[in-house]
């Protein structure tokens, strides 16, 4: 009995299997309820004492060789088939993962373009800036409280003993670029602005010290007020729809007279009011107006044949009012979970 018993843990060994079936049948002729293994155990009963250890170790090998190759026979044969998968070239290949534009790019994107089509060419100006570009060409008096420690991250503070050394900062505003494009170019001028400014802010859902802002410039003959609004109009329908109404709210900016701040319409709630915009019916967009005589001056150019309008908006803003976004430190985290919502706009 012993020698058919090794001589059936050689054949199970040996043995190979091409396809499902055949490791089946072999599992069967086996294992089955009336397979090998089962009728060996019923001779065994039959078997003399002192021959049962020696014929029972015989049939559990015999048993586990059979379960090891079929577990083997099975794994080779699904990596077979895996990798027959893997080979046919008429299938579609593995989706890669792209990036996605950051938000506030597509929307700084979106602003260019939709000024591009009024003419405005972009211009740049440097992050850090000195008080002259930022704000005395600006108008600002010298003791205006934005000039203020407490709003403006200084690089270098001037001390009483610096004779004729500016102060230098980061800029507080893109403003500070209209004044570089007045100092090297003449009227007619019509550009936009792009970029980063930086205000000493405490960081909360609300507000950032680090954000982006597009500012426009437009100075030529006749320019009016009319145009700024008809221009204001245009850009909020391209933006927001163009159902989209706004508002002009008389304000105040140095560098403009008269100034104005623009909303638009709340779009939640339809101009009812309702928590988003304070129960106001209105958001509030960006700053604008006429440029001041005195800033056209201080830049040489002529009040009297020359007037023209400006205006700043905050890109994060506008996001925040396009996508419904309610918190601005979403904007700096980073956090993939947040960023993939936008992959539409690659
Ligand atoms: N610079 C202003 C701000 O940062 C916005 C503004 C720009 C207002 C141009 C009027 C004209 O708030």
């Amino acid at each position: 009995m012993l020698e058919k018993i090794n001589q059936l843990i050689n054949e199970a060994k040996v043995f190979e299997a091409k396809l499902p079936q055949n490791i089946e049948q072999f599992r069967i002729r086996f294992l089955g309820k009336k397979g090998i293994i089962s009728e060996l155990f019923k001779e065994f009963q039959e078997v003399p004492a002192e021959m049962k250890k020696e014929i029972g170790l015989g049939i559990n090998t015999l048993k586990n060789t059979v379960l090891d190759k079929i577990t083997y026979l099975k794994n080779s044969l699904d990596q077979i088939s895996d990798y027959h998968t893997k080979s046919d070239l008429s299938l579609p290949g593995d989706l890669l993962k792209v990036g996605s534009r950051h938000p506030v790019s597509t929307v700084m994107n979106e602003i260019i373009e939709i000024f591009s089509h009024l003419g405005f060419v972009i211009s740049e100006g440097p992050e850090i800036e000195d008080d002259n570009h930022v704000f005395s060409k600006l108008n600002f008096p010298p003791e205006h409280p934005a000039r203020d420690m407490q709003d403006t991250f200084f690089i270098h503070k001037t001390s009483p003993y610096d004779n004729g050394i500016e102060d230098v900062l980061l800029r507080t505003h893109t403003s500070s670029v209209q004044v570089r494009i007045m100092e090297k170019q003449k009227p007619p001028i019509r550009t936009i602005s792009p970029g980063r400014v930086f205000r000493n802010e405490a960081i909360s859902a609300r507000a950032h010290c680090i954000f982006h802002q597009v500012e426009g410039l437009y100075i030529d003959k006749n320019v009016s007020f009319v145009d700024l609004k008809q221009t204001l109009l245009y850009f909020s329908q391209e933006i927001f729809g163009e159902d989209t109404q706004i508002r002009l709210r008389p304000s105040f900016f140095p560098f403009t007279e008269p100034s104005a701040e623009m909303d638009v319409i709340c779009k939640i709630c339809n101009g009812r009011g309702c928590n988003v915009c304070k129960y106001t019916g209105w958001l509030e967009v960006l700053g604008c107006g006429m440029v001041d005589p005195n800033v056209l001056k201080s830049n040489k150019i002529d009040p009297e044949v020359y007037t023209g309008f400006a205006f700043g908006m905050g890109v994060e803003r506008i996001a925040m009012l396009k996508y419904q976004i309610n918190d601005l430190r979403l904007y700096f985290e980073n956090d993939i979970r947040f960023l993939e919502q936008f992959t539409y706009s690659i």
